[in-house]
């Protein structure tokens, strides 16, 4: 990205030091990042040790046949011992491991690492006695209930790969996933609950089996957890209850080579054929582990955290389940979403568990900017003292939002970059160390090589931008993508070389601070000017009547592409009565923030916007709508009602 009068927001000024007693006590201090500087495998290794191995490794990296890497080969390891068995061991049975807070206000379950050994175990024989073994693929298709932790971990103990496949995923994309990955068992439920009602999940599994390339399932292993009404294929169909309940609660876990794989994940993707990232064991549970130590500051006796994520998504794989309770953390696991029954669900439940560390998504946080100040106020949230940030870039008013409204002026605001390919955390602000600067993910990691770098490779700096690119193997990068070698490398490692390209724009500002700016293919190319969706949707955030912003380039005669806005206004403006004047106001804030070359031609304020799954706008669809086509494909958005909404407010709309 080449234009200098879109260097506005890199001039943020406001900056926020660490708080004092956090970087007294902090985990991770500046000394790491020199360390990791100069011994940068003498640092993993050492991370590593963190882990009870139970063949210690003596190799770190084996980089000899790149980008093929081998992290701490000759070691073997248990997962789930990692995760549960050795603080048992070491005298923390007592220790609530999960908080789980189901929809139902009243549905709570209290985990303690003894009883998750216990269910693991059980959970791990019936699988075993369901003819699972090491190798062997696993899907599981379930609500944010406890036994979805269970189901990972078991079949992490017995190296039975899984593949979680997201629950608000359909029949289709489920069918996929598991001829993709050629499952042999199916984990799942009744149903869950959704927005006060129950929600059936078994039929799409029912759906996916009848689909060719499913043949290979044996069995669908069965949680009860709503109670209604379900179909049954005698002989395949097994109730969770009446199979993992009978079991044994004790389990000898088998240690595992380093690289035996953990899982596949696919992921959402905005655009292709889903790609199935395939995670091992040592490399990937070190830096998982090692990251959640570090950016959040975790003190496993003191500490509540919750990441409010789905455990169909990497942020679930990574800082739900393998992550945090292989530090033995103390978590909460919440099935619902933040508006049921009511707006401050959320801050009720960091109130009643006293939550600390609280782990989120931009797309959530402007959603509570939305609905106003008032709601999180009622709230008693002082025992919070990290806030975390992933999944997009968040712009810098929905950032001081945060961390005003809910952390209460105080709280260091942790924005992580990563990908589900990247496993963990890459770029991030650590709490005791960093000043943080609002909308920038700031620097790698200890141990982590990342940089910007131009159309030619070079690196950038003083504001100059490209493409985020990681310049060393680090320990949970995807060994490749599930039985496709070359589309591994011609996706990540072809664009430029020894460098991994991560598909997303960045520039690194006059102090070499990072601002990630949104996928490559979402930047617009306007009157010969490469512009940043997200620039353009952080200037329109910063304005004090939106909420939020999704920014599009449509094609345009003149320009090459024009830029159309779609906003959501905050709770009190009444868009009706605001009318022209306010689409004016907008596009001369953008034009002042940005340059005149940033105004968007078109604004269209509407009531929602088009996401992924996982949160994630789709910039593709409103594409689409800018430039009057008819809609591409909708399955994987999670209200598809939301674009017949905002195509019905367009201009000579049909
Ligand atoms: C893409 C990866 C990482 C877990 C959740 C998403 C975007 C993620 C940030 C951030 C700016 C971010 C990138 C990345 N992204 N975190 N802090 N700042 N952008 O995993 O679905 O694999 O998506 O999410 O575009 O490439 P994913």
């Amino acid at each position: 990205m080449s234009n200098e009068s879109l260097a506005n927001l890199l001039k943020e000024e406001r900056r926020f030091e660490p708080p004092a007693d956090l970087a007294a006590a902090a985990n991770v201090t500046a000394e790491a990042y020199e360390q990791a500087k100069a011994d940068r495998l003498g640092f993993w290794a050492e991370q590593a040790r963190q882990l009870t191995w139970a063949t210690e490794p003596t190799q770190t990296l084996d980089w000899s046949n790149p980008p093929f890497a081998k992290w701490f080969a000759d070691g073997k390891l248990n997962v789930a011992y990692n995760c549960v068995d050795r603080h048992v061991e070491a005298g923390h049975g007592d220790r609530v491991a999960i908080h789980f807070e189901g929809e139902p206000a009243d549905d709570t379950r209290t985990i303690t690492y003894a009883e998750l050994q216990r269910e693991v175990s059980k959970a791990a024989n019936a699988l075993t006695e369901l003819g699972v073994r090491a190798g062997d693929r696993v899907a599981i298709y379930l609500p944010m209930i406890p036994e979805a932790v269970f189901a990972m971990l078991a079949c992490a103990r017995i190296g039975a790969p899984h593949s979680v496949v997201f629950g608000g995923f359909s029949a289709d994309a489920l069918a996929a996933r598991i001829e993709d990955a050629d499952a042999r068992v199916v984990i799942t439920s009744d149903g869950g609950y959704r927005r006060g009602k129950p929600s059936a999940l078994k039929p799409a599994v029912d759906e996916a089996l009848t689909r060719p390339g499913t043949e290979n399932v044996r069995n669908v292993l069965v949680v009860r957890r709503t109670g209604e009404d379900t179909a049954w294929t005698e002989g395949r169909d097994v109730w969770w209850h009446e199979l993992v309940d009978g079991q044994s609660d004790r389990h000898t876990p088998e240690a595992f080579d380093a690289e035996h794989p953990l899982f596949i994940l696919y992921t959402s993707g905005t655009t292709g054929k889903p790609k199935g990232i395939l995670h091992t064991t040592g490399g990937y549970l070190t830096q998982t582990a090692y990251t959640h130590r570090a950016v959040f500051d975790l003190k496993p006796e003191t500490d509540v955290y919750w990441c409010t994520a789905d455990v169909g998504w990497v942020t679930g794989h990574s800082y739900i389940v393998y992550g945090p309770l292989a530090n033995g953390a103390t978590e909460v696991l919440y099935e619902g979403t933040p508006d049921t029954p009511h707006q401050g669900r959320w801050w009720e439940i960091v109130q009643k568990y006293g939550v600390t560390l609280l782990y989120t998504a931009p797309t959530a946080i402007r959603a509570c900017m939305k609905w106003g100040d008032d709601i999180p106020a009622k709230f008693d949230l002082s025992s919070l003292r990290v806030l975390g940030s992933v999944g997009e870039p968040i712009n810098p008013e929905a950032w001081i939002w945060y961390r005003k409204n809910i952390g209460g002026d105080r709280t260091p605001i942790v924005d992580t970059w990563w990908q589900t390919e990247t496993g963990a955390i890459m770029v991030s602000p650590l709490p005791g160390v960093t000043a943080t600067k609002p909308g920038s993910a700031q620097i790698p990691l200890p141990g982590i090589s990342a940089t910007v770098v131009d159309d030619e490779a070079k690196e950038v700096g003083n504001g100059g931008g490209g493409y985020l690119v990681v310049t060393e193997p680090w320990p949970s990068m995807l060994r490749t993508i599930w039985g496709d070698d070359q589309r591994y490398l011609d996706t990540y490692w072809s664009r430029f070389e020894n460098r991994y390209f991560a598909g997303d724009g960045a520039k690194k500002d006059t102090d070499g601070d990072i601002w990630l700016l949104g996928r490559v293919d979402d930047v617009m190319l306007v009157s010969g000017h490469n512009i940043s969706t997200t620039e353009v949707e952080s200037a329109l955030v910063s304005h004090p009547k939106v909420a939020e912003a999704a920014v599009v380039g449509a094609t345009d005669p003149q320009t090459t592409q024009s830029i159309v806005a779609f906003v959501i206004l905050r709770g009190n403006v009444d868009a009706e009565a605001e009318g022209e004047a306010l689409v004016t106001e907008l596009r001369n804030h953008v034009a002042k923030h940005l340059g005149p070359i940033a105004k968007p031609k078109r604004i269209l304020p509407v009531a929602e916007l088009p996401k992924t799954r996982s949160g994630k706008i789709m910039r593709r669809l409103l594409r689409d709508v800018a430039e009057n086509r008819a809609l591409g494909d909708v399955t994987t958005l999670t209200d598809s009602s939301v674009m017949e909404l905002i195509q019905s407010k367009l201009p000579g709309a049909s």
